[in-house]
């Protein structure tokens, strides 16, 4: 008896970072847009709590209490009570410290199994409450499709979306570390005056409108000088996508994954041939966006038919 949820990746098509708060944080203006590339994550019934992982990236993922998936289970049982005894699977697609919320995916995920699972009636509004403990992407690995994310960017409103959008994402060889990110764009912006951070009405209505070409005029993110500084490589990527065509080229959140957005999936496969050829980068990916966030694909039989009186 077990359950299994696919979560998407994410993409942030705008992030607007504010300067450094009291608690270490940066409030944001992050346009998610979740995509097509997904883990899935199979919670079942065991002695204790554990984690297993396959996949291209699986040797970097931690499978002690630090995953966020572990915590995500252990958060939800001390809610109610339980014993968080599950052994979690996660088959892992989406990049390791890649700037496509992987990690968040899979908290997301192990939170909406376990939830089904257990049974635990957890309204949608606690189910958020929890993910945004976990972490500032994690609610809208839960809810998916395209939003924006203020504070940390946990604090959401669903966007509409006139249509779909196509991508072409480049693996790098190495990941880059989140907080290493942020502390590099304070380092950048030292002495600076860092406005509020406020999201683009232009993207807004490229995304509501489903214009790809206006979304790429108005793709932006702050973190991009401070993910460069770290890994100056990534500016060779970027160009290789540009001159195959992309309409937009960006880091995607704080990288080293970078992001291309396309026309139409004709140009996504051409553009991926270039960058692949490049050898700018380690894999490279074609997807689409928006997707739905975490869903269950899987559960025991007796819950779909329903229990017998
Ligand atoms: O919230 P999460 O655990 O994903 O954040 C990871 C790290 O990214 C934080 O410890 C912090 O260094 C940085 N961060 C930030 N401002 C945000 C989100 C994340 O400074 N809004």
């Amino acid at each position: 008896m077990s359950v299994t949820v696919r979560v998407p990746a994410k993409v942030n098509v705008q992030l607007a970072v504010g300067a450094a708060r009291p608690d270490g944080f940066h409030d944001l203006a992050n346009v998610f847009l979740a995509v097509g590339l997904y883990d899935e994550v199979t919670v079942t019934p065991a002695d204790e709590l554990r984690v297993t992982c396959t996949g291209p990236d699986a040797a970097q993922v931690p499978l002690d209490g630090t995953n966020l998936a572990a915590r995500a289970a252990v958060a939800l049982a001390a809610r109610y009570g339980r014993n968080p005894a599950v052994h979690i699977h996660i088959a892992k697609d989406i990049p390791v410290a890649g700037g496509m919320a992987g990690g968040s995916a899979d908290g997301a995920g192990a939170l909406v199994a376990c939830d089904a699972l257990w049974g635990t009636g957890a309204s949608r509004a606690e189910l958020l409450d929890i993910c945004a403990e976990l972490g500032s992407d994690v609610p809208f690995s839960l809810v998916g499709g395209a939003a924006l994310g203020i504070g940390r960017g946990e604090k959401l409103t669903v966007l509409e979306t006139g249509g779909t959008f196509n991508w072409v994402f480049a693996m790098a060889e190495r990941g880059l570390s989140t907080p290493a990110v942020f502390r590099e764009f304070d380092r950048l912006g030292e002495g600076t005056d860092i406005p509020e951070p406020v999201a683009s009405q232009l993207l807004l209505d490229a995304l509501a409108k489903g214009d790809p070409d206006a979304l790429a005029a108005a793709v932006s993110n702050d973190l991009e000088p401070a993910a460069l500084s770290l890994f100056p490589e990534l500016a060779d990527t970027l160009a290789a996508g540009r001159t195959a065509g992309a309409l937009a080229a960006l880091v995607s959140g704080s990288g080293p994954t970078t992001a291309f957005l396309v026309r139409d999936p004709g140009s996504a496969a051409k553009v991926a041939a270039a960058l692949t050829a490049s050898g700018t980068c380690r894999t490279v990916r074609t997807a689409a966006g928006p997707a739905a966030g975490a869903t269950v694909i899987d559960r025991p039989s007796h819950e779909v038919h329903g229990t017998p009186a």
